[in-house]
């Protein structure tokens, strides 16, 4: 039996990572979640690093991911302590307790550690990070790799999947102005949209798939260390986004294109991450956007 911890298998991440790798055979896997446990978790504080030695003696697991952060770009810049809590004291306590039982991590990590001015980043590109999010997850990194024995670190861009609210994903959070913008209905203005920064958004699902093919990799005795990246193929800012989910939802919505950053925190213009490692190696899978968000939408269905 392949034992497979998640750590924050409460997110929009990790319930596609536990759901991905809960459907293999002869594979078990231990979900964990804090705020948010259901019967079948763990509940794990992650920032706790005596519960978080306890949990991985218990359980020895052959593989730990680890898909707990703070991910929210404004709450990191208010409260960078806070930030750092989860996205590297937790990192380095987990890592830590995972080579002492030669459990290999895997710890996912940003396209915001690069400042997005010289797309397209490859992995060992020097990152340069804009605001306090992209900090705190590169120190993230760093306490990764220099922890543990074994270790990778799986960098994303801006994610979608499946979703318990809409504002679970920088995706489908558009949905509620796209709807509010629809022509014809009572005090209907267009929706501003930013048309600026240029986003590569990626299917969760896609991304569990390339873990349990890492994972494979790592039973097979070809683990894969150091950093590597995943990501969608098609470029779009926030406005073509909703452009293409307000098609998908069938609604007549009126957009304005916002043409220069209006965010109060400095985010990155093109961070498109360099997949070319795990391609080497025969990993990945890219579901087209439009397929993919008429998967979340029919299981999330907009009833505005
Ligand atoms: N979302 C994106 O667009 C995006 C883009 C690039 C990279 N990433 C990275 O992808 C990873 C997953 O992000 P996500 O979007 O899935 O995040 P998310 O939906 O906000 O989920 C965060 C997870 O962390 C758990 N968590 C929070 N505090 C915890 C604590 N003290 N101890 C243990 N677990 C705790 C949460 O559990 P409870 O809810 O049960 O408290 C939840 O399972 C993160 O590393 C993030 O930086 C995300």
């Amino acid at each position: 039996m392949f034992k497979v911890a998640v750590v924050g298998a409460s997110g929009l991440l990790g319930r596609a990572i536990a759901g991905e790798l809960g459907q293999q055979a002869s594979w078990q896997v231990v979900p964990t979640a804090f705020r948010r446990a259901d019967s079948h978790m763990t509940v794990l504080d992650a920032r706790d690093p005596q519960a978080v030695d306890a949990f991985i003696a218990r359980e020895k697991p052959d593989a730990l991911v680890i898909a707990a952060a703070e991910r929210r770009p404004d709450i990191c810049e208010n409260d960078p302590a806070l930030a750092r809590a989860l996205n590297v004291d937790a990192v380095r306590a987990l890592a830590s307790a995972a080579s002492r039982h030669r459990t290999w991590v895997l710890s996912i990590s940003t396209d915001y550690v690069f400042n997005g001015s010289r797309p397209p980043y490859r992995h060992d590109d020097p990152p340069t990070p804009l605001n306090a999010y992209g900090r705190s997850k590169l120190d993230g990194e760093r306490a990764l790799l220099e922890t543990a024995e074994r270790g990778c670190v799986l960098r994303l861009p801006l994610l979608y999947g499946p979703i318990v609210d809409w504002q679970e994903s920088a995706v489908t959070s558009l949905v509620p102005a796209i709807a509010a913008s629809v022509r014809g209905a009572a005090g209907a203005t267009p929706a501003i949209m930013d048309a600026w920064a240029i986003r590569y958004p990626t299917f969760t699902p896609d991304v569990a798939v390339v873990i349990r093919q890492m994972l494979e990799c790592h039973m097979h005795g070809e683990t894969v260390n150091g950093i590597v990246q995943w990501s969608g193929d098609e470029p779009m800012t926030k406005y073509d986004i909703a452009r293409h989910l307000a098609g998908a939802l069938r609604l007549d919505a009126q957009f304005k294109p916002q043409h220069t950053p209006t965010d109060a925190t400095p985010r990155p213009h093109n961070c498109h991450l360099d997949a070319g490692r795990l391609e080497a190696l025969g990993i990945g899978r890219r579901t087209p956007f439009d397929e993919a968000i008429l998967q979340v939408l029919t299981m999330f269905p907009w009833v505005g």
